[in-house]
């Protein structure tokens, strides 16, 4: 709900359980006053101190600082005026409350639907040198989580260049936050997602990136907290950029308090605005959680699940396809007759759908080349696509492809009849990265090029799936179709112009399932979500490993978004051996697939994956809509954690590695008043549907906890399913 005091200029977003609260002082400048739990009053008032008229700009919270005027930290905003001034006088002017949370144009953005309650504050800043900043506060009350973005235009008479704009900027004053610690997830290919945390100290810190995407090396999600908050206590505010491209997210400790900023990467942006015109910031998404670190994630997952995926998407109830993936089965080496015997082998395992990854267009028998030529390489399908879907199909599996849309092979007809399609900088060497080029996406020639590709494609047969890779980092960024003064815009416009192509795609083809990937994780955002609900998470299938990783996504991100695969043993990268449970207890945490050479298994063994994929038909449901809890974090050995449902009446419990010692794993979402029935699996005992439940008390689980079996091994593995059966 928001409250608005019109004559005192009081402003509070709230929701169930938080509260955003803004002010206005004499001068006009909008000020943050509180955000934390929820603080109603009548009348509407913040509980959080009264700033002196005299206070130096310096030591105010502002919702949006301005440079220049003694906002002496570390300047986002950043409007070129043309008489060269660098610097922002922004006072209020106006505020307004629409039902129903903004959109975005061209721009990813939590939606409204299934939001019952969801506002936007529009909040109109305007600066009498000809600048007016609308800044807009979303707010999604049943998931606590307020958003925000804001529309720059240029209301003065001459052209203005904004070489910074933040998304949004959060004060933190001191009175109430003495120390902070902030949180970070970073990593390189295959090892993303380490969560990385210190306490706050002066001077900037953060994360970011100048590749034109995220980047392995850190997620456009942070959380400040407590320096005690655990999962289960503590303040902790989490804040993610709904952004695929270049971005900052920055941090600093302040006379006032702190500072968290967030916004595209001002390195290389400057956007030109003729009078009129207006720029649209990505958004920004909060989360509050006066109850520790679990409670922060389950209110992200809730409002990633409901809010942000496709619509179409958006009902985890219903069934999500159980895959396998050709990649680690096959590389770049297979034919027809390969691949049919191992989609047949893919059957006879359970799976629904058949994913053919890279090599199967023109001459694509290794990374050097092709890329661009999305047609079918009939030395491998002599049937074409179609020819091979068709035969997937009678199989009794779906189809899906990949493709890697925004790359150009050296080496491809594409590049050789448009050479400047590529980004390049005219006189200078262009940087391959595994052996291509990035394709000019700001331009729309070239997106309508790929995109008349992708529909010759995906008309020419039903495919079910597609996964859109993206094989590197921008560099040589430079549009050979703007002049010299625009070039500033290239990166935004890159961005803008996936966008553009992935929402295209998902409006023409609805009911087409479309998996992100970027080398793994390194475009793995908010962004990218709303446009297709799962992202390939990592390349690193070795069980051990994605513990880590799949533990660091889950901050902000819920398993059902995170392409998640069974694959080989001795692993293709690690050469580690992990059991079929801690596998499948991995795999089973995300989208749940398959990617390795089931031609190499015996009926028998194929035979023994079917009851796993009957548990993900069984409880898919489940895992895609319950709340995860990290009971025993991942330690380079092992790891503990659990599914959910938010009224603890039912759970999949999962451990893996040398945690299961015989300990006991206290489970903080057990019902002290209720009885469970206990099924569990295990490396050397039952598989998923032959076990015997067990019965228990809910309060003994949560406090003395579930017993864990002791196992041999390194990497055993452990899946357990709890289920209500009635009070004690
Ligand atoms: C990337 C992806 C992999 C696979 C290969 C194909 O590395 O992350 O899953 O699709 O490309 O080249």
């Amino acid at each position: 709900m928001i409250r608005c005091d019109t004559n005192n200029l009081i402003f509070a977003l709230h929701t169930v359980h938080t509260s955003y609260i803004m002010g206005v002082d004499a001068k006009g400048r909008l000020l943050h006053m509180y955000y934390g739990p929820l603080y109603e009053s009548d009348p509407l008032a913040p509980p959080a101190p009264v700033y002196d008229p005299g206070t130096l700009p310096d030591r105010l919270p502002q919702e949006w600082p301005c440079p220049g005027l003694g906002d002496n930290h570390a300047p986002f905003f950043q409007p070129e005026f043309a008489s060269g001034v660098v610097a922002a006088d922004l006072r209020f002017a106006a505020a307004e409350t629409v039902p129903g949370k903004y959109t975005l144009p061209g721009l990813p953005a939590f939606r409204t639907t299934g939001a019952p309650g969801a506002e936007t504050l529009r909040i109109t800043l305007k600066d009498a040198a000809g600048l007016t900043v609308t800044l807009l506060y979303g707010v999604l009350p049943g998931s606590d989580m307020i958003t925000r973005a804001a529309v720059v235009e240029n209301s003065g008479d001459a052209p203005l260049v904004l070489r910074g704009v933040p998304t949004a900027v959060l004060d933190f004053p001191q009175e109430s936050f003495p120390a902070l610690d902030l949180i970070t997830f970073d990593g390189a290919w295959g090892a993303e997602f380490t969560p990385c945390r210190a306490p706050l100290r002066p001077g900037v810190q953060g994360v970011g990136s100048v590749g034109g995407i995220p980047t392995h090396a850190h997620d456009p999600f942070v959380v400040l907290c407590d320096p005690g908050a655990t999962e289960t206590a503590g303040a902790c505010w989490g804040a993610a950029l709904v952004y695929s491209g270049n971005y900052r997210i920055q941090a600093e400790r302040t006379p006032l308090g702190a500072r968290l900023s967030l916004g595209i990467e001002p390195f290389r942006f400057a956007w030109t605005l003729k009078p009129g015109e207006r720029f649209t910031t990505p958004e920004a998404a909060f989360v509050y959680s006066a109850d520790g670190l679990a409670a922060m994630s389950h209110r992200f997952h809730r409002a990633i699940r409901r809010h942000l995926l496709p619509a179409r998407w958006a009902d985890l109830t219903a069934p999500r396809p159980v895959l396998l993936n050709s990649w680690e089965a096959c590389y770049f080496d297979f034919d027809e007759a390969k691949l049919l015997r191992l989609a047949a082998a893919a059957k006879t395992a359970g799976c629904d759908l058949f994913v053919l990854d890279d090599g199967w267009f023109k001459g694509r028998d290794s990374d050097t080349t092709s890329l661009g030529d999305w047609v079918a390489d009939t030395r491998k399908l002599p049937g074409g696509v179609a020819g091979l879907c068709q035969k997937i199909n009678s199989l009794g599996l779906a189809f899906g492809i990949w493709v890697e849309p925004e790359a150009v092979s050296p080496d491809s007809d594409l590049y050789r009849a448009h050479p400047d399609w590529a980004l390049h900088i005219p006189g200078r060497e262009t940087l391959a990265i595994r052996h291509q080029y990035t394709l000019d996406f700001s331009r729309a020639e070239v997106r309508e090029n790929i995109w008349r590709q992708l529909t010759d494609l995906l008309d020419s047969c039903p495919v079910r799936y597609l996964k859109w890779d993206m094989n590197r980092t921008l560099a040589n960024v430079y549009s050979a179709a703007l002049p010299a003064a625009r070039q500033g815009e290239v990166y935004h416009r890159y961005v803008l112009g996936v966008y553009d192509l992935q929402q295209k795609l998902t409006d023409r083809y609805p009911d087409l399932l479309l998996e992100n990937c970027s080398s793994g994780g390194a475009r793995f955002d908010c962004g990218m979500l709303f446009y297709g609900p799962q992202i390939w998470l990592s390349d690193k299938t070795d069980a051990l490993d994605r513990l880590m990783i799949q533990y660091g996504a889950s901050f902000c991100y819920p398993p059902c978004v995170m392409g998640a695969h069974f694959s080989t043993v001795p692993n293709h990268a690690t050469g580690r051996t992990a059991s079929v449970e801690a596998r499948m207890a991995a795999a089973l945490s995300g989208t749940f697939g398959f990617e390795l050479d089931l031609t190499a298994y015996t009926a028998a063994e194929l035979e023994a994956l079917r009851p796993f994929v009957q548990f993900y038909r069984d409880h898919g449901a489940l895992l895609r809509t319950g709340n995860v809890y990290r009971l025993l974090p991942p330690d380079g050995a092992g790891a503990a954690w659990a599914i959910a449902a938010a009224d603890g009446s039912e759970a999949v419990v999962f451990a893996a590695g040398r945690v299961l010692n015989g300990r006991r794993l206290p489970l903080p979402f057990a019902q002290p008043g209720s009885r469970y029935a206990v099924c569990a699996a295990y490396t050397g005992g039952a598989r998923p549907g032959a076990w015997q439940p067990e019965p228990a008390a809910g309060a003994r689980l949560r406090v003395q906890g579930l017993h864990l079996p002791a196992v041999p091994g390194d990497m055993p593995g452990y899946i357990a399913w709890l289920k209500e059966t009635d009070a004690e």
